[in-house]
C-alpha cells in the first residue's frame, strides 16, 4: 500500500478565507503609475490601434481622464507626448519650451490637482527628428552620450520648473543620473525625486508605445544604449551606478520577460524597485482577450501581481485604470 502524504499543503487553500489569510502579496491601487499619452487640439481621443482601450489625449481631456483615475484612487502618472514631426529637430529642442505642449501640461495638471503625483519622461525621442533617446552623429550615425547629458539635464530642470515631481531618465545613456541630480540640486530642485530606468532593455515590447508617439528610429536601432536582453549580471552593474548616482528609485522594463531581474534588483537594493509593464505586454492580453483565447481580466491581475511578487514595489502600467476599477469592485 503507499505511503499517505502527512504533509498536506492543500489544507491552507481550502476556504476562501484560508487562501486569503496566506496571501503573500496583493496588489492595490497605491501601486500602480499610470502611463498617458498626451497629443496637441483640443478634445482629441484617438485611440492606439495596438493597445485597445488606451487613448492619445489633447491636454483637456487629459485632465478629464485624471480626474476619473483620481475619483478610482490612482495618484500617481507618467505623461508622454506625441508631437508632430513639424516640431521635431536633431536636437529635441522643443523639449524645454516652457510654452509647448508637454511642459504647458504638466503645469495644468499640477495646478487642477496638485495631489497628483507627476513622473516626467527624460529622453529625447518624443521631440527628435531621429527617433533616438540620445544626440545623433549625422555623419556616423553614433549616439553621442556626453552630448546628450547637455540636453538631458535641460530637459529635467524645465521640467521641474513645471512641477514635475519625479524625473523618469528613459534614455539609459551613461552617467545621466548623476548629471540631472546636479542639474536639479544646483537650481533648488533638491527635492524632485529620480526614478531611473535602471534596466531597461532593448525590446520588442516597445512596439505599440512607438506606433502611439510615432516615435521608432529612423535609422539603426537602440541597441548601443538599451541592455541586451541576454543579460542578468549587467543590471546590476546599471544598479549600483544608479545608487552611487543618486536615484531615489530604480526601475526595471519591460516586466514580464524580466521578472527574474527584477528579483536580482530587489535582493540587492535597498531603494524602492518599481516596473514598467510596457506597451507590447499590454497589448499581448488585449489581442488574446479580444479573440476570446484568454479571460483578460483575470491575465491582467495576475500579471500584475507576478510583479509584485517578483519584488516591484510599484508598476508603471496601461491597465492601471481598468485594474483599479477590478480592485473597487472587489
Ligand atoms: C523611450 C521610451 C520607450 C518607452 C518609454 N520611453 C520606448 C523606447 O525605448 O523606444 C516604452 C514604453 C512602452 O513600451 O510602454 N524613451
Amino acid at each position: 500500500m503507499p505511503l499517505l502524504p502527512t504533509h498536506r499543503p492543500r489544507r491552507n487553500r481550502k476556504s476562501e478565507v484560508i487562501r486569503n489569510l496566506v496571501q503573500e502579496n496583493t496588489l492595490t491601487v497605491n501601486d500602480f503609475i499610470y502611463p498617458v499619452f498626451l497629443i496637441e487640439g483640443q478634445n482629441q481621443a484617438v485611440e492606439i490601434h495596438s493597445m485597445p482601450g488606451i487613448y492619445r489625449l489633447s491636454a483637456d481631456r487629459l485632465l478629464d481622464e485624471i480626474g476619473q483615475c483620481v475619483e478610482l484612487g490612482i495618484r500617481a502618472f507618467a505623461p508622454f507626448p506625441g508631437l508632430p514631426d513639424a516640431v521635431k529637430d536633431r536636437l529635441a529642442t522643443q523639449s524645454t519650451n516652457p510654452d509647448g505642449l508637454y511642459l504647458k501640461t504638466i503645469a495644468e495638471i499640477k495646478r487642477q490637482y496638485p495631489g497628483v503625483v507627476l513622473m516626467t519622461d527624460v529622453a529625447m525621442d518624443p521631440y527628435s527628428s531621429d527617433g533616438h533617446d540620445g544626440v545623433v552623429d549625422p555623419e556616423s550615425g553614433e549616439i553621442l552620450n556626453d552630448a546628450t547629458l547637455e540636453i538631458l539635464g535641460q530637459m529635467a530642470l524645465a521640467q521641474a520648473r513645471a512641477g514635475s515631481d519625479i524625473i523618469g531618465p528613459s534614455d539609459m545613456m551613461d552617467g545621466r543620473v548623476a548629471w540631472i541630480r546636479e542639474v536639479l540640486d544646483s537650481n533648488a530642485f533638491s527635492h524632485v525625486s529620480i526614478m531611473s530606468y535602471t534596466a531597461k532593455y532593448a525590446s520588442a515590447f516597445y512596439g505599440p508605445f512607438r506606433d502611439a508617439l510615432d516615435s521608432a528610429p529612423k535609422r539603426g536601432d537602440k541597441k548601443t544604449y538599451q541592455m541586451n536582453p541576454a543579460n542578468r549580471r549587467e543590471a546590476l552593474r546599471e544598479l549600483q551606478l544608479d545608487e552611487q548616482e543618486g536615484a531615489d528609485m530604480v526601475m526595471v522594463k519591460p516586466a514580464l520577460s524580466y521578472l527574474d531581474v527584477i528579483r536580482d534588483v530587489r535582493q540587492h537594493t535597498t531603494l524602492p524597485v518599481t516596473a514598467y509593464n510596457v506597451s507590447g505586454e499590454y497589448a499581448m492580453v488585449k489581442a488574446a482577450a479580444q479573440n476570446g483565447w484568454l479571460d483578460g481580466e483575470r491575465t491582467m491581475l495576475e500579471v500584475l501581481l507576478s510583479i509584485k511578487r517578483a519584488g516591484a514595489d510599484a508598476i508603471l502600467t496601461y491597465f492601471a485604470k481598468e485594474a483599479a476599477q477590478v480592485l473597487r469592485r472587489g
